[in-house]
């Protein structure tokens, strides 16, 4: 089997809590007996982009396992690029695959410099159909992004969704290899189904958005006292795709028990 971990909306800011709240996430996951393959940060690394907030990211997502990075709305592509991937700066969009195993994980940048919502570029839909051209062809893959394709019933999220998302399920539906899409901004571990697949939405680790069913709108809760917590998608021999939700206490953690 292949274990991705997926770790979304971290929002450094400089300040103690939100980078307390990753390390914990990092350690549990250092820690776990099988370790994931691979940790997917799927954007909003930063709270506002700034350089001293990406090297702050930078040392609280080091790892011995691989850690993928992509943009979120609240990212800045030049800083994300020089100040956390150590690249030259540039303001196009930061797309990259990887083969973890038999996997391919394509992940998608469909952040919109100064925008709140998303859209995938013409040169990221070019980069992908490049990439599934090059993934084995009986392989399993996972498409990554920070912004839902589909509304949630999420308070001010589903105001700034992923643009033309049809085009996306199009092409979701039409490859029998992605098993599905996972997706970061909502704050809120949620699940639907998009293009025929699962459509997985990871938990930030700084903070949990209510959805629309806790208050009338306009209006949202931002409820900042549970615990950060992280996705864990498996993926079995048969292509099945299986995720938990794990939270992880900030405390009172007791580690593995005998028995
Ligand atoms: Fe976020
Ligand atoms: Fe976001």
């Amino acid at each position: 089997m292949i274990l991705v971990a997926q770790v979304s909306d971290t929002h450094f800011d400089l300040g103690a809590r939100n980078a307390e709240r990753v390390e914990r996430v990092m350690a549990f996951l250092a820690d776990l007996r099988r370790k994931p393959d691979a940790i997917l940060v799927t954007g909003d690394i930063t709270d506002s982009g700034k350089a001293e907030q990406y090297a702050e990211a930078r040392v609280a997502l080091a790892a011995d396992i691989p850690v993928y990075p992509i943009p979120g709305n609240h990212d800045d592509r030049a800083n994300f690029r020089t100040a956390l991937l150590g690249e030259p700066a540039a303001t196009t969009p930061i797309n990259h695959a990887h083969r973890i195993g038999e996997l391919t994980v394509a992940l998608l940048d469909s952040s919109i410099p100064g925008e709140a919502g998303g859209a995938l570029a013409e040169e990221t839909y070019d980069w992908l159909h490049g990439v599934l051209a090059d993934a084995p062809a009986d392989g399993p893959i996972l498409l990554a992004m920070h912004h839902p394709p589909v509304h949630l019933h999420s308070p001010i999220i589903d105001g700034i969704t992923l643009a033309d998302p049809d085009r996306l399920a199009a092409l979701v539906a039409g490859d029998e290899r992605i098993l599905g899409v996972l997706t970061g901004h909502a704050h809120s571990a949620a699940t639907t189904t998009f293009g025929g697949r699962p459509l997985l939405v990871a938990p930030s680790t700084a903070s949990v958005l209510g959805g629309e069913w806790e208050l009338e709108l306009p209006g949202h809760v931002m409820d900042y006292a549970p615990d950060p917590a992280v996705a864990l998608h498996v993926i079995d021999e048969k292509g099945g795709l299986t995720t938990h939700f794990r939270p992880v206490s900030m405390g009172g953690y007791l580690g593995v028990q005998p028995g």
